[in-house]
């Protein structure tokens, strides 16, 4: 598990093995918008403000992800114990 901290919204949740930080969010009261939910719309890209993601989705190019300054949250998690978020 991991921890996002969701910055403009003053939130933290904690991700679970068994859930994405979409569905975290949304638990916090957090929607971000959605489509696809498998990594291939880019509907829920976020931008990434401190943290190193793990990147599972198939949106982002090679150089995007190497930036690590943006994640799909539908499906990729993190490599930090903490990413903090800008939502
Ligand atoms: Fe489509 Fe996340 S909802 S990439």
């Amino acid at each position: 598990a991991f921890e996002v901290v969701a910055k403009r919204s003053g939130v933290t949740v904690r991700v679970a093995e068994d859930q994405t930080i979409l569905d975290a969010l949304a638990k916090a009261g957090i929607k971000i918008p959605k489509s696809c939910e498998q990594g291939v719309c880019g509907t829920c890209l976020c931008d990434v403000i401190e943290g190193e993601p793990d990147h599972k989705d198939k949106f982002l190019s090679d150089e995007e992800r190497e930036d690590n300054d943006q994640i799909v949250v539908c499906c990729s998690r993190a490599k930090s114990a903490r990413l903090v978020l800008d939502v």
